[in-house]
């Protein structure tokens, strides 16, 4: 097959966003870039729109988060049309024009600051990216929404440029203001939309930042398709998508042996479950990275990854010496969850440069209650340095294996999608790089655990 046609492949199954503040030009942008691809095109800024229409016509307050819950409750919101012009319908109707009039514009942001609002439109968004070859555009879908994204683009431009789109957009609907009434609500809802707590518009980590404001329309379609391009390259190069692949490191015979053993103990006696296989297809190495209820944790974790993963285990675990030569045949590194310990870090990057895949519990001890802890800064040190791609994992059931074993709790593990680290840091604020890594993996964590 030829080079360009399996790109095309590959951005097929490919999941693209593009975020960035009102009238930065990302529904254009996307719309023709998930053209020139021949992807979906997912305008989430229309979807918060849509539930705006709904609570207003409900007569609910925007700021009145009880009643916005009560009202998008009810909401049923389903993509449709033909691929060129795909529109939501709500609860069956088209309401395309009417999310665009003012009275939604000017309450949109304040209704999707609420939880209840953004976790609903969070999981429709997920839903209807399941299968990739999406391009899809709004605040958060790089940052909160698909932190597991192949392309992140950020567009920015000056408030100027900004005005004169959204006018020209709403005169091509019917729709007239002035100028100064269209740049006090862009400067509304930009405050708004970046001072929220929850999914504040924000710069993913790793984003690629256009600036719109004096280019054409062309051209900054023509980047970012550069850059999707680009991804499909690498992503080919690591067997994204294919049906079989190879894995870096090959286990060793007692290596494969013993993790076979251990992960069908588990499935028979506790009836562990593996969700999520498929992202552990690529021939790369990961740093997977997962939640930590049990000392039973690393042994179910290792062997249901069915690859070499080198563990990082605290170093009280050491003292015993037949525990030790045994989790050191395991490949485990001993690490002092008391301090930074810079020397149990740098040989783990040493690991994943030498291709090796990494597992480690970044929360740093086990949480009995099940409540996902902040997450120690260890993990994006590590991933930042090595270049290395995270895959969350969400372990539930091994704090109660007895409960397991008699089938009233279920043992599962859930494997997420790849987090592309890798060539996406560039910025001059690591400590703030660091932070946002944490939270990217935390709030994976969460949705693999379905909160
Ligand atoms: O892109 P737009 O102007 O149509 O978006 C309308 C509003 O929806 C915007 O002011 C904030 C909100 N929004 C959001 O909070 N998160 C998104 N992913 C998309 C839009």
């Amino acid at each position: 097959m030829k080079k360009e046609k399996m790109d095309l492949n590959i951005t097929k199954k490919m999941i693209i966003t593009i975020d960035g503040p009102a009238g930065s030009g990302k529904s254009t942008t996307a719309s023709l870039l998930a053209g020139r691809l021949n992807l979906t095109y997912l305008d989430t800024g229309a979807m918060y729109r849509a539930v705006t229409y709904a609570v207003l016509k409900s007569g609910v307050d925007p700021e009145d988060e009880e009643g916005v819950a009560e009202v998008v409750k009810k909401v049923n919101l389903e993509l449709s049309g033909s691929e060129e012009n795909r529109v939501f319908l709500l609860n069956g109707k088209n309401i395309e024009k009417e999310i665009r009039d003012s009275a939604v514009s000017n309450a949109v942001s304040p209704v999707s600051r609420h939880g209840c609002v953004r976790r609903k439109m969070v999981k429709l968004q997920r839903n209807i990216a399941k299968n990739g070859g999406i391009v899809a555009e709004g605040r958060d879908l790089g940052t909160v929404v698909f932190p597991y994204a192949h392309l992140k683009v950020f567009l920015i431009a000056g408030i100027d440029a900004r005005v004169d789109r959204r006018a020209t957009q709403l005169k091509s609907m019917g729709l007239n203001f002035s100028p100064e009434e269209i740049k006090q609500n862009i400067l509304k809802r930009d405050s708004i939309d970046s001072t929220r707590t929850i999914s504040p518009l924000l710069k993913a980590p790793g984003a690629m930042v256009i600036d719109t404001s004096n280019i054409t329309i062309d051209e900054q379609v023509a980047l970012a398709e550069k850059g999707a391009l680009e991804k499909a390259e690498y992503l080919r190069g690591i067997g994204f998508g294919n049906k079989i692949n190879k894995i870096s490191k090959p286990m060793k015979f007692y290596y494969r042996f013993s993790s076979f053993l251990v992960r069908t103990f588990f499935k028979v006696i506790f009836g562990l479950k593996i969700y999520g296989k498929e992202n552990l297809k690529c021939d790369e190495n990961y740093i997977f990275a997962s939640n930590h209820i049990s000392n039973s944790d690393p042994p179910i974790v290792a062997s249901s990854l069915n690859r070499k993963v080198c563990i990082l285990a605290k170093k009280e675990l050491f003292r015993n010496p037949l525990l030790a030569w045994l989790i050191r045949k395991y490949h485990a590194i001993s690490i002092d969850r008391d301090r930074f310990d810079r020397s149990a870090l740098l040989a783990v990057i040493k690991k994943l440069k030498e291709k090796e895949s990494i597992l480690m519990f970044p929360q740093g001890t086990r949480s009995h209650d099940n409540t996902l802890k902040e997450l120690k800064v260890g993990l994006s040190f590590i991933a930042m340095h090595a270049g290395a791609n995270i895959i969350p994992l969400y372990l539930s059931g091994s704090n109660d294996l007895l409960a397991a074993m008699f089938r009233r709790k279920k043992l599962e593990l859930v494997v997420g999608p790849p987090i592309m680290i890798k060539g996406n840091f560039k910025s001059n604020d690591r400590k703030n790089d660091y932070r946002i890594i944490s939270s990217m993996v935390l709030e994976e964590m969460r949705m693999l655990k379905g909160d």
